[in-house]
C-alpha cells in the first residue's frame, strides 16, 4: 500500500498475478512432470507442440529456448545466411535483430507506419527499390513483427516480399492469438517464431520459445538445428546449436493455453476501457486496424510530454514502461552499421512519444479507473502542456 494515498500500487505488468489466477493448474503441471523424472524433450514438450500449433492451425510447432533463438532458428531453417540480407524494422525488441544477425545475415532496417507501429509497407518496397545489394548482400526474407499485438499489414508485405521473391518470418513474440480477418498471427508467412517470456500474452514462468510452421521440412530443419544438428542421436547431420523448450516450462504453457484467448478477450476489454476513458483527452490513444483482433500484448498510448505523464502517474504509483525507448539502429551495438535505405523517420518520431499503460489480464476494473483518471488529471491539470499534445495522425 502506498504510505501517500492508501492505494496498492498498479504495475505495468504482473507475470506473478497472473500466475496466481490459475495457480493450482500450473502447480499441478510442474509437480506432475517433476514427478515423471523426464525433464529435456519429453511428452509435455510434444503434446504443447501439438497443442500449440492445432491453436494456430498449423501442421507444425517445434518447441525452442526462448523467442530470440526462435527467430534465428526459423530463418536458418529457410536457409538465411552470411551474404543475404534480411529486411525487418528498427522499432522492435532489439532480439529481433539480435536473432537475424546470428544467422550471419545482414539486417536492413525499414521504417513502420505512424498509426499501427509495424512494418510499412511502402518503406519495404522504397528499401528494396533503392539498393539491391543492402550492405552488399543478397536480399533473401523480411522479418515482419506484430508489434504490440497488432497484426502488421500482411496483404501488402506478402505482395511486396513475393514480387522481391523473398521469404517471410513473422515474429509473433507480442501477438499471440491475435487475428486479421479471422486469420490468426503465425499463418501469413512461411514460418512464424514465438516468445514465451513471462509477460507475454502466453508466458512461462522463465524463458520459451516455438515455430510455427505449415511445412514439414521446415519444421524437420528446427528440430535439428535445436538439439546440435542431431537427425539421429549423436550424429549432427548439420552444425547446430542448443536451444530446447524444457519440460516444465511445457507444461505450465499446457496449463495456460486454454486461457489464452480469454485472457486476449480481457486485455480487448480493457483497451476499449481505456479508448473509451481517454478517447477525447490529450493523449493519442491506439490505432487499430479494420478487421484487426488485436491482441494488445501492450496498451501504447502517444504525447509530446511523454515524460511529464509517467512522472505524474509514478507519483500516483502508476508504472508505465517504454517499448522501446532507442530503436536498433540507434543502439551503441548497432549504430552506423545496419543499412537503412529507405530512412526511419518515423521510427525516430514515435520512440520519443510512446508510453505503454498498465496492461495484462488480471488487471482489476478498478485499476484501470485509477490509471484513466490519473492520466486526465494529468492533462487536465496541465492545460498548456495539454494544450500543446497532438494526436498521432
Ligand atoms: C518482438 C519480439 N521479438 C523477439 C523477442 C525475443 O523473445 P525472448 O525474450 O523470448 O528471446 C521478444 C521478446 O522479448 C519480442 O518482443
Amino acid at each position: 500500500m502506498s504510505e501517500k494515498r492508501g492505494f496498492a500500487a498498479i504495475p505495468q505488468s504482473s507475470p506473478g498475478r497472473d500466475y496466481r489466477g490459475h495457480q493450482a493448474e500450473i502447480d499441478a503441471a510442474v509437480r506432475r512432470t517433476l514427478d515423471s523424472g523426464w525433464y529435456i524433450l519429453g511428452n509435455e514438450v510434444r503434446a504443447f507442440e501439438a497443442e500449440f500449433s492445432a491453436y494456430l492451425g498449423l501442421g507444425e510447432g517445434v518447441g525452442v529456448g526462448n523467442g530470440t533463438d526462435a527467430v534465428e532458428l526459423s530463418l536458418r531453417a529457410l536457409g538465411v545466411g552470411p551474404g543475404d540480407a534480411v529486411y525487418t524494422v528498427s522499432h522492435t525488441a532489439v532480439a529481433t535483430v539480435v536473432g537475424v544477425e546470428r544467422t550471419g545475415a545482414t539486417p536492413v532496417l525499414v521504417d513502420v507506419d505512424e498509426a499501427t507501429y509495424t512494418m510499412d509497407p511502402a518503406s519495404l518496397a522504397e528499401a528494396i527499390a533503392a539498393d539491391p545489394r543492402p550492405g552488399g548482400s543478397r536480399p533473401k526474407a523480411v522479418v515482419v513483427v506484430h508489434l504490440y499485438g497488432q497484426i502488421a499489414d500482411m496483404t501488402e508485405i506478402m505482395r511486396i516480399a513475393r514480387a522481391a521473391g523473398l521469404l517471410v518470418v513473422e515474429d509473433c513474440a507480442q501477438a499471440h492469438g491475435a487475428r486479421h480477418d479471422g486469420r490468426i498471427a503465425g499463418t501469413w508467412g512461411d514460418i512464424a517464431a514465438f516468445s514465451f517470456y513471462p509477460t507475454k500474452n502466453l508466458g512461462a514462468l522463465g524463458d520459451g520459445g516455438l515455430v510455427a510452421t505449415d511445412d514439414a521440412s521446415l519444421a524437420a530443419r528446427v528440430r535439428e538445428l535445436r538439439q546440435y544438428g542431431w537427425r539421429d542421436r549423436y550424429v549432427s547431420a548439420v552444425p547446430g546449436m542448443n536451444s530446447r523448450l524444457d519440460e516444465v516450462q511445457a507444461a505450465i504453457l499446457r496449463a495456460k493455453l486454454p486461457y489464452l484467448d480469454e485472457d486476449n478477450a480481457r486485455r480487448r476489454t480493457i483497451a476499449a476501457r481505456y479508448d473509451s476513458g481517454l478517447g477525447e483527452s490529450a493523449v493519442g490513444i491506439p490505432a487499430v486496424t479494420q478487421g484487426v483482433e488485436h491482441a494488445f500484448h501492450q496498451y501504447v498510448v502517444r504525447s509530446s510530454h511523454r515524460e511529464a505523464l509517467m512522472a505524474s502517474l509514478r507519483d500516483r504509483d502508476i508504472s508505465t514502461a517504454i517499448h522501446y525507448p532507442v530503436p536498433v539502429h540507434l543502439q551503441p551495438a548497432y549504430a552506423g552499421r545496419l543499412p537503412q535505405p529507405a530512412g526511419l523517420a518515423v521510427t525516430e518520431r514515435v520512440v520519443s512519444e510512446i508510453v505503454s499503460l498498465p496492461m495484462f489480464p488480471s488487471l482489476s476494473d478498478e485499476e484501470v479507473e485509477r490509471v484513466i483518471q490519473a492520466v486526465l488529471e494529468w492533462a487536465n491539470s496541465a492545460p498548456r502542456m495539454a494544450a500543446g499534445l497532438e494526436r498521432p495522425s
